[in-house]
């Protein structure tokens, strides 16, 4: 895409947006007691409300979801309520708002579960990255237990309902974490998913689970409102699989079928959790390989990259966002961009959150 087209209207769907500059789902762990959003949360999110569309921080569907302390839900009334001040105050400012609906399987801790069990996965095997726990400690991921057969509808019936509930509170759409590592892409990849059942084993049935909420999502608030996020080849938290292009070909033709408002792909970087900005190395140009494959508008979350890139339809920014609430402007008007702090991505209050500055007001 060009500079001058990122400035031209697109529809995804049931949603029409005016610019094609749109803010990444970003966890930033300031969510309240319970994982209710707060007046701090939706301040952050009208300033950036000039964003051709803002995707949420992943949201925890239930109370087994949550990947982190600070991270917010979408299964109590009360954050129901809490999100409905976020989404009116980015209508307010004539924004527009989709929630990631999340559940994190593996790489959550048992500090932050409602039982103090282990986190749950499709197989019993370890990640390779840290865990937070509730108090912000990073610790050595624990061994999941993997789920039985049985528990594998209530997780899909909580994705619906957390669907649900996201239009409820006022959310103009919702956005699937099929990326990244979370319980969805642990089910897809063979490297985490050694089952034996129908959740396991072949392509088809990887693909089950993320395919049953797909429908169950789709059926419950219009698959217009509703897109996906997949992040092929990425390796983030130990995550592998065998024939990654087989499986993601099979994957986005399924999806195709659904007609959904979009799909969404990471590239595949050093860090596909904004890390580095290095590509892996021989890494594949996701927009590239999967954009004849895919019927609808697609995302692309690649910043500098997919900018010059013809293939997708919108470009998706995160730690320019964090650092720029008024990135659209910025871009628009060829203004210098201001770098975020690491420091501060992850929990606190208003530091590194709801002080970064406009142009206008730095200046
Ligand atoms: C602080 C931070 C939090 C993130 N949280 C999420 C998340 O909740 N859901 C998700 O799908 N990706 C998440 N990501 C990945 C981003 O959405 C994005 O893909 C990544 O930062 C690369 O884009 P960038 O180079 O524009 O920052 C996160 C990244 C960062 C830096």
């Amino acid at each position: 895409m060009s500079i001058e087209s990122l400035f031209s209207p697109l529809r995804l769907g049931a949603l029409q947006l005016p610019n094609r500059i749109i803010m990444a789902p970003l966890t930033r762990m300031r969510a309240g007691a319970n994982g209710v959003p707060t007046p701090l949360n939706a301040k952050y999110y009208a300033q950036r409300a000039s964003a051709g569309l803002i995707i949420s921080e992943g949201t925890a569907v239930s109370p087994e979801a949550h990947g982190y302390p600070g991270d917010p839900g979408i299964y109590t009334a009360e954050q129901i309520a809490g999100w409905r001040v976020v989404t009116d105050a980015v209508h307010a400012r004539r924004g527009r708002i989709i929630m990631q609906i999340a559940h994190n399987g593996r790489n959550s801790h048992s500090s932050l579960r409602p039982d103090g069990s282990v986190p749950v996965a499709p197989s019993a095997i370890v990640g390779n990255i840290p865990a937070l726990t509730r108090d912000f400690q990073q610790v050595k991921a624990e061994i999941p237990r993997a789920l039985e057969a049985s528990e594998i509808p209530v997780i899909v019936g909580n994705f619906r309902q957390a669907a649900l509930n996201a239009i409820g509170a006022g959310f103009d759409g919702v956005e699937l974490q099929g990326a990244n590592s979370h319980l969805i892409e642990q089910f897809l990849e063979d490297g985490t998913n050694t089952r034996t059942d129908n959740y396991g084993g072949s392509l088809e049935n990887r693909s089950r689970f993320l395919l049953e909420i797909v429908g169950k999502v789709s059926g419950a608030i219009g698959a217009d409102r509703f897109g996906v996020r997949l992040s092929p080849f990425g390796q983030y938290g130990g995550i592998h699989d065998s024939k990654p292009k087989e499986l993601f070909t099979f994957v986005i033709k399924e999806l195709s079928r659904h007609h959904l408002a979009y799909l969404h792909l990471i590239e595949a970087r050093g860090s596909e959790i904004g890390l580095t900005d290095e590509l892996h190395e021989n890494a594949v140009n996701n927009a590239v390989l999967f954009r004849s494959v895919f019927n609808g508008p697609l995302l692309s979350a690649a910043a500098s990259l997919a900018i010059e890139q013809k293939h997708a339809d919108a470009i998706v920014f995160g730690r320019l966002f964090i650092a720029n609430p008024d990135l659209v402007e910025r871009i628009k008007g060829n203004q210098p961009l201001s770098a975020s702090d690491r420091s501060t991505f992850y929990g606190g209050a208003e530091h590194g959150y709801t002080d970064y500055k406009t142009f206008g007001e730095a200046a």
